[in-house]
Protein backbone atom coordinates (compact mmCIF):
# COMPACT_ATOMS: atom_id res chain seq x y z
CA UNK A 1 0.00 0.00 0.00
CA UNK A 2 2.62 1.86 0.77
CA UNK A 3 3.99 1.82 -3.20
CA UNK A 4 0.78 4.32 -3.64
CA UNK A 5 2.08 7.71 -4.93
CA UNK A 6 -0.77 9.19 -3.13
CA UNK A 7 -0.59 6.98 0.38
CA UNK A 8 -0.18 9.25 3.22
CA UNK A 9 2.09 6.66 5.26
CA UNK A 10 5.74 6.83 4.92
CA UNK A 11 7.44 5.99 1.69
CA UNK A 12 11.46 4.55 1.22
CA UNK A 13 11.76 7.96 -0.57
CA UNK A 14 10.37 10.04 2.16
CA UNK A 15 13.90 10.13 3.97
CA UNK A 16 14.28 13.34 2.38
CA UNK A 17 11.73 14.69 4.52
CA UNK A 18 13.71 15.83 7.11
CA UNK A 19 14.80 18.74 4.36
CA UNK A 20 11.42 19.63 4.07
CA UNK A 21 10.47 19.47 8.27
CA UNK A 22 9.39 22.71 9.04
CA UNK A 23 12.31 23.26 12.07
CA UNK A 24 10.14 25.82 14.09
CA UNK A 25 6.31 26.84 15.09
CA UNK A 26 6.34 29.94 12.52
CA UNK A 27 7.15 27.63 9.31
CA UNK A 28 4.84 25.12 10.34
CA UNK A 29 2.24 25.90 7.98
CA UNK A 30 -1.61 25.61 8.52
CA UNK A 31 -3.71 24.46 11.60
CA UNK A 32 -3.86 27.77 13.06
CA UNK A 33 -6.28 26.94 15.73
CA UNK A 34 -3.77 23.94 16.83
CA UNK A 35 -0.60 26.50 16.74
CA UNK A 36 -2.52 29.13 18.13
CA UNK A 37 -3.48 26.82 21.20
CA UNK A 38 -0.30 25.57 20.89
CA UNK A 39 1.60 28.95 21.56
CA UNK A 40 0.12 29.58 24.77
CA UNK A 41 0.65 26.63 26.39
CA UNK A 42 4.60 26.70 24.92
CA UNK A 43 4.65 30.01 26.31
CA UNK A 44 3.27 29.59 29.45
CA UNK A 45 5.28 26.39 30.44
CA UNK A 46 8.59 28.59 29.79
CA UNK A 47 7.19 31.24 32.02
CA UNK A 48 6.78 29.09 34.58
CA UNK A 49 10.15 27.14 34.23
CA UNK A 50 7.88 23.58 34.16
CA UNK A 51 7.71 20.89 31.60
CA UNK A 52 4.95 21.32 28.73
CA UNK A 53 1.71 19.76 30.09
CA UNK A 54 1.68 16.30 28.20
CA UNK A 55 0.33 16.70 24.34
CA UNK A 56 -1.70 14.24 22.11
CA UNK A 57 -1.82 14.72 18.63
CA UNK A 58 -4.53 13.25 16.54
CA UNK A 59 -5.19 13.31 12.77
CA UNK A 60 -4.96 11.01 9.39
CA UNK A 61 -1.08 10.02 8.38
CA UNK A 62 0.76 12.67 6.73
CA UNK A 63 -0.16 15.43 8.11
CA UNK A 64 2.46 16.72 10.49
CA UNK A 65 2.09 15.08 14.07
CA UNK A 66 5.74 13.94 13.78
CA UNK A 67 6.90 17.38 12.81
CA UNK A 68 4.75 19.27 15.18
CA UNK A 69 6.89 17.08 18.17
CA UNK A 70 10.31 18.12 17.17
CA UNK A 71 9.06 21.71 16.89
CA UNK A 72 8.02 21.24 20.37
CA UNK A 73 11.14 19.86 21.61
CA UNK A 74 13.06 22.81 19.42
CA UNK A 75 10.53 25.37 21.06
CA UNK A 76 10.89 24.34 24.86
CA UNK A 77 14.81 23.88 24.43
CA UNK A 78 15.03 19.94 25.26
CA UNK A 79 15.81 16.65 23.82
CA UNK A 80 13.29 15.17 22.36
CA UNK A 81 13.44 10.91 22.67
CA UNK A 82 11.31 9.29 19.71
CA UNK A 83 9.60 6.01 20.15
CA UNK A 84 6.42 4.05 18.96
CA UNK A 85 3.83 2.14 20.84
CA UNK A 86 4.80 -1.07 19.29
CA UNK A 87 8.61 -0.85 20.06
CA UNK A 88 8.06 -0.26 23.79
CA UNK A 89 7.21 -4.29 24.17
CA UNK A 90 7.72 -4.61 27.89
CA UNK A 91 8.02 -2.43 30.78
CA UNK A 92 11.37 -2.65 31.23
CA UNK A 93 12.00 -0.82 27.78
CA UNK A 94 9.40 2.00 29.38
CA UNK A 95 11.42 2.02 32.63
CA UNK A 96 14.89 2.41 30.55
CA UNK A 97 13.26 5.10 28.44
CA UNK A 98 11.52 6.89 31.34
CA UNK A 99 14.85 7.28 33.65
CA UNK A 100 17.09 8.43 31.03
CA UNK A 101 15.14 11.41 30.16
CA UNK A 102 16.60 14.85 31.52
CA UNK A 103 14.29 17.81 32.87
CA UNK A 104 11.28 18.72 30.62
CA UNK A 105 12.73 16.44 28.40
CA UNK A 106 10.26 15.59 25.44
CA UNK A 107 9.37 11.86 25.08
CA UNK A 108 7.46 11.06 21.62
CA UNK A 109 4.91 8.28 21.22
CA UNK A 110 3.93 7.37 17.79
CA UNK A 111 1.25 4.99 17.38
CA UNK A 112 0.35 5.33 21.25
CA UNK A 113 -2.97 4.10 20.55
CA UNK A 114 -0.87 0.46 20.11
CA UNK A 115 0.89 0.20 23.56
CA UNK A 116 0.44 -3.20 25.12
CA UNK A 117 -1.52 -2.81 28.49
CA UNK A 118 1.03 -3.40 30.96
CA UNK A 119 3.43 -0.64 29.06
CA UNK A 120 0.30 1.57 29.10
CA UNK A 121 -0.72 1.19 33.05
CA UNK A 122 2.79 1.89 33.86
CA UNK A 123 2.84 5.23 31.75
CA UNK A 124 -0.16 6.24 33.32
CA UNK A 125 1.47 7.14 36.79
CA UNK A 126 4.74 7.85 35.51
CA UNK A 127 2.98 10.80 33.81
CA UNK A 128 0.39 11.65 36.82
CA UNK A 129 3.38 11.66 39.29
CA UNK A 130 6.61 11.60 37.81
CA UNK A 131 7.44 8.28 39.57
CA UNK A 132 7.64 4.66 38.37
CA UNK A 133 6.42 1.75 40.68
CA UNK A 134 8.96 -0.94 40.07
CA UNK A 135 8.63 -4.51 41.82
CA UNK A 136 11.45 -5.66 42.76
CA UNK A 137 12.64 -9.29 43.70
CA UNK A 138 10.13 -12.57 43.12
CA UNK A 139 7.64 -14.05 45.04
CA UNK A 140 7.41 -13.24 48.76
CA UNK A 141 10.39 -11.41 49.24
CA UNK A 142 9.13 -9.01 46.49
CA UNK A 143 8.62 -5.24 47.08
CA UNK A 144 7.84 -2.35 45.51
CA UNK A 145 9.88 0.43 45.24
CA UNK A 146 9.12 4.10 43.50
CA UNK A 147 11.16 5.72 41.56
CA UNK A 148 11.25 9.28 41.48
CA UNK A 149 11.30 10.37 37.52
CA UNK A 150 12.32 14.36 36.26
CA UNK A 151 9.35 16.24 35.24
CA UNK A 152 9.09 15.00 31.39
CA UNK A 153 6.56 15.75 28.61
CA UNK A 154 4.91 13.14 27.05
CA UNK A 155 3.81 13.71 23.15
CA UNK A 156 1.80 10.95 21.98
CA UNK A 157 0.73 11.03 18.70
CA UNK A 158 -2.13 8.80 16.73
CA UNK A 159 -4.30 7.92 13.78
CA UNK A 160 -6.63 6.36 15.80
CA UNK A 161 -8.11 8.57 19.02
CA UNK A 162 -11.25 6.14 19.47
CA UNK A 163 -8.68 3.38 19.88
CA UNK A 164 -7.09 5.34 22.89
CA UNK A 165 -8.57 4.37 26.58
CA UNK A 166 -10.03 6.79 28.45
CA UNK A 167 -7.46 6.62 31.50
CA UNK A 168 -4.88 7.26 28.99
CA UNK A 169 -6.30 9.97 26.87
CA UNK A 170 -7.30 11.89 30.34
CA UNK A 171 -3.66 11.92 31.18
CA UNK A 172 -2.79 14.43 28.37
CA UNK A 173 -2.89 17.72 29.28
CA UNK A 174 -3.45 19.33 25.77
CA UNK A 175 -5.18 17.37 23.19
CA UNK A 176 -5.13 18.56 19.18
CA UNK A 177 -6.61 17.25 16.00
CA UNK A 178 -4.83 18.03 13.18
CA UNK A 179 -7.08 18.68 10.10
CA UNK A 180 -6.48 18.18 6.16
CA UNK A 181 -4.97 21.00 4.67
CA UNK A 182 -6.50 23.58 2.59
CA UNK A 183 -5.34 24.64 -0.88
CA UNK A 184 -4.21 28.07 0.50
CA UNK A 185 -2.02 26.03 3.11
CA UNK A 186 -0.67 23.05 0.91
CA UNK A 187 0.69 26.07 -1.97
CA UNK A 188 2.39 27.63 0.78
CA UNK A 189 3.67 24.41 1.52
CA UNK A 190 4.42 23.31 -1.78
CA UNK A 191 6.68 27.12 -2.30
CA UNK A 192 8.21 26.29 0.54
CA UNK A 193 9.73 22.54 -0.59
CA UNK A 194 10.21 23.65 -3.99
CA UNK A 195 12.53 26.28 -3.16
CA UNK A 196 14.77 23.99 -0.63
CA UNK A 197 14.57 21.44 -3.64
CA UNK A 198 15.67 24.24 -5.89
CA UNK A 199 12.80 23.80 -8.62
CA UNK A 200 11.43 26.16 -10.63
CA UNK A 201 7.06 26.30 -10.29
CA UNK A 202 4.86 28.71 -11.42
CA UNK A 203 2.11 29.34 -9.65
CA UNK A 204 -0.87 27.77 -11.82
CA UNK A 205 1.60 24.15 -11.91
CA UNK A 206 1.60 24.89 -8.17
CA UNK A 207 -2.46 24.91 -7.87
CA UNK A 208 -2.11 22.10 -9.90
CA UNK A 209 -0.14 19.68 -7.75
CA UNK A 210 -1.95 21.44 -4.33
CA UNK A 211 -5.48 20.79 -5.58
CA UNK A 212 -4.47 16.58 -5.98
CA UNK A 213 -2.57 16.01 -3.07
CA UNK A 214 -5.45 15.04 -0.80
CA UNK A 215 -5.20 18.16 1.35
CA UNK A 216 -1.86 16.44 3.15
CA UNK A 217 1.76 17.68 2.89
CA UNK A 218 3.74 14.46 2.96
CA UNK A 219 1.54 13.80 -0.32
CA UNK A 220 2.01 17.15 -1.77
CA UNK A 221 6.11 16.78 -1.08
CA UNK A 222 5.81 13.71 -3.18
CA UNK A 223 3.97 14.68 -5.94
CA UNK A 224 6.28 17.68 -6.40
CA UNK A 225 9.37 15.44 -6.34
CA UNK A 226 7.35 13.23 -8.87
CA UNK A 227 6.85 16.25 -11.00
CA UNK A 228 10.33 17.74 -11.06
CA UNK A 229 11.28 14.27 -12.07
CA UNK A 230 8.99 14.89 -14.89
CA UNK A 231 9.62 18.08 -15.97
CA UNK A 232 13.70 17.53 -15.70
CA UNK A 233 12.91 14.15 -18.48
CA UNK A 234 10.13 15.32 -20.23
CA UNK A 235 10.23 19.52 -20.12
CA UNK A 236 13.03 21.86 -19.44
CA UNK A 237 12.93 21.37 -15.72
CA UNK A 238 10.22 24.28 -15.06
CA UNK A 239 6.99 22.71 -13.34
CA UNK A 240 4.13 25.00 -14.97
CA UNK A 241 0.65 23.90 -14.63
CA UNK A 242 0.88 21.74 -18.23
CA UNK A 243 3.81 20.22 -17.01
CA UNK A 244 2.17 19.00 -14.23
CA UNK A 245 -0.80 18.13 -15.57
CA UNK A 246 0.54 15.68 -17.55
CA UNK A 247 2.87 14.12 -14.91
CA UNK A 248 0.15 13.50 -12.66
CA UNK A 249 -1.77 12.25 -15.37
CA UNK A 250 0.74 9.43 -16.09
CA UNK A 251 0.79 9.40 -12.50
CA UNK A 252 -2.75 8.29 -12.64
CA UNK A 253 -3.36 10.57 -9.93
CA UNK A 254 -6.60 12.17 -10.80
CA UNK A 255 -7.84 16.06 -10.63
CA UNK A 256 -9.21 15.07 -7.03
CA UNK A 257 -6.27 13.51 -5.99
CA UNK A 258 -7.63 10.01 -6.01
CA UNK A 259 -5.24 7.47 -7.72
CA UNK A 260 -6.25 3.59 -9.33
CA UNK A 261 -6.98 2.34 -5.83
CA UNK A 262 -9.29 4.62 -4.72
CA UNK A 263 -11.44 4.46 -7.35
CA UNK A 264 -11.62 0.99 -7.34
CA UNK A 265 -12.70 0.98 -3.88
CA UNK A 266 -16.02 3.42 -4.76
CA UNK A 267 -16.19 1.38 -7.85
CA UNK A 268 -16.35 -2.56 -6.11
CA UNK A 269 -19.39 -0.81 -3.64
CA UNK A 270 -21.35 0.60 -6.92
CA UNK A 271 -20.97 -2.33 -8.80
CA UNK A 272 -20.58 -5.00 -6.44
CA UNK A 273 -23.33 -4.01 -3.66
CA UNK A 274 -25.38 -1.88 -5.63
CA UNK A 275 -23.47 1.31 -3.95
CA UNK A 276 -23.99 0.12 -0.63
CA UNK A 277 -24.37 -0.15 2.19
CA UNK A 278 -21.63 -2.31 2.50
CA UNK A 279 -19.86 -3.79 5.79
CA UNK A 280 -16.42 -2.62 6.32
CA UNK A 281 -15.11 -6.42 6.77
CA UNK A 282 -16.69 -7.34 3.85
CA UNK A 283 -16.02 -4.45 1.72
CA UNK A 284 -12.17 -5.51 3.02
CA UNK A 285 -12.37 -9.13 1.63
CA UNK A 286 -13.92 -7.75 -1.63
CA UNK A 287 -10.82 -5.53 -2.33
CA UNK A 288 -8.15 -7.35 -0.90
CA UNK A 289 -7.23 -4.27 1.54
CA UNK A 290 -7.14 -4.79 5.30
CA UNK A 291 -9.98 -3.53 7.48
CA UNK A 292 -7.35 -0.93 9.21
CA UNK A 293 -6.06 -0.02 5.87
CA UNK A 294 -9.65 0.67 4.25
CA UNK A 295 -10.23 2.63 8.00
CA UNK A 296 -7.15 4.64 7.98
CA UNK A 297 -5.90 5.79 4.36
CA UNK A 298 -8.61 5.22 2.28
CA UNK A 299 -11.84 6.53 3.88
CA UNK A 300 -11.10 9.52 5.91
CA UNK A 301 -9.97 11.27 2.61
CA UNK A 302 -12.96 9.47 -0.04
CA UNK A 303 -15.35 10.96 3.49
CA UNK A 304 -13.73 14.33 3.38
CA UNK A 305 -15.02 14.61 -0.08
CA UNK A 306 -18.50 13.38 0.54
CA UNK A 307 -17.83 10.58 -2.00
CA UNK A 308 -18.77 8.10 0.54
CA UNK A 309 -20.85 8.09 3.39
CA UNK A 310 -20.88 6.28 6.87
CA UNK A 311 -24.19 4.42 7.66
CA UNK A 312 -25.46 2.15 10.43
CA UNK A 313 -25.25 -0.37 7.88
CA UNK A 314 -22.10 0.09 6.53
CA UNK A 315 -20.40 2.45 3.75
CA UNK A 316 -22.42 3.97 1.25
CA UNK A 317 -21.07 5.95 -2.34
CA UNK A 318 -22.86 9.03 -2.76
CA UNK A 319 -24.10 11.17 -5.49
CA UNK A 320 -21.20 12.81 -5.79
CA UNK A 321 -18.57 9.78 -6.01
CA UNK A 322 -20.84 8.28 -8.55
CA UNK A 323 -20.46 11.25 -10.59
CA UNK A 324 -16.57 11.56 -9.68
CA UNK A 325 -16.07 8.09 -11.55
CA UNK A 326 -19.04 9.22 -14.02
CA UNK A 327 -21.58 6.73 -13.56
CA UNK A 328 -25.18 6.93 -13.72
CA UNK A 329 -26.40 7.65 -9.76
CA UNK A 330 -28.68 5.17 -7.97
CA UNK A 331 -29.75 3.92 -4.69
CA UNK A 332 -29.68 -0.07 -4.14
CA UNK A 333 -33.53 -0.40 -3.70
CA UNK A 334 -32.90 -3.23 -1.17
CA UNK A 335 -31.73 -0.25 1.41
CA UNK A 336 -33.64 1.62 4.04
CA UNK A 337 -33.89 5.47 2.28
CA UNK A 338 -33.77 7.26 5.48
CA UNK A 339 -29.77 7.23 7.15
CA UNK A 340 -28.68 8.42 10.34
CA UNK A 341 -25.68 9.87 10.20
CA UNK A 342 -22.99 8.12 12.19
CA UNK A 343 -21.02 10.88 14.22
CA UNK A 344 -17.94 11.39 13.50
CA UNK A 345 -15.30 10.85 16.32
CA UNK A 346 -13.38 14.08 17.72
N1 LIG B 1 2.44 22.20 8.70
C1 LIG B 1 3.40 21.82 7.84
N2 LIG B 1 4.12 22.73 7.16
C2 LIG B 1 5.05 22.33 6.27
N3 LIG B 1 5.34 21.05 5.98
C3 LIG B 1 4.66 20.10 6.62
C4 LIG B 1 3.66 20.43 7.60
N4 LIG B 1 3.15 19.30 8.09
C5 LIG B 1 3.79 18.29 7.46
N5 LIG B 1 4.70 18.76 6.57
C6 LIG B 1 5.52 17.96 5.66
O1 LIG B 1 4.93 16.68 5.55
C7 LIG B 1 5.85 15.67 5.95
C8 LIG B 1 5.11 14.64 6.76
O2 LIG B 1 4.79 15.15 8.03
P1 LIG B 1 4.87 14.24 9.36
O3 LIG B 1 5.08 15.18 10.50
O4 LIG B 1 5.88 13.16 9.19
O5 LIG B 1 3.39 13.66 9.39
P2 LIG B 1 2.74 12.57 10.38
O6 LIG B 1 3.70 12.34 11.49
O7 LIG B 1 1.45 13.19 10.82
O8 LIG B 1 2.50 11.35 9.53
C9 LIG B 1 6.95 16.40 6.71
O9 LIG B 1 8.20 15.84 6.47
C10 LIG B 1 6.92 17.79 6.14
O10 LIG B 1 7.77 17.86 5.02
MG1 LIG C 1 4.63 10.50 11.90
Amino acid sequence: MNDRIVSPGQGDEDFQETSLRPRRLDDYIGQDHVKGNLQILLEAARKRGEALDHVLLYGPPGLGKTSLSLIIATEMGVNIRMTSGPAIEHAGDLASILTALEAHDVLFIDEIHRLSRVVEERLYSAMEDFALDLIIGKGPSARSVRLPLQPFTVVGATTRIGALTAPLRDRFGAIYRLAYYDEAALTRILRRSARILHVEMDEPGTTEIALRARGTPRIANRLLRRVRDYAQVRADGVITRQVAHAALEALEVDERGLDPHDRMILQTIIQKFDGGPVGIETLAASTSEEVETIEDVYEPYLLQLGFLARTPRGRIVTRLGFEHLGLPYHTNPSAPTLWEPVPEEG
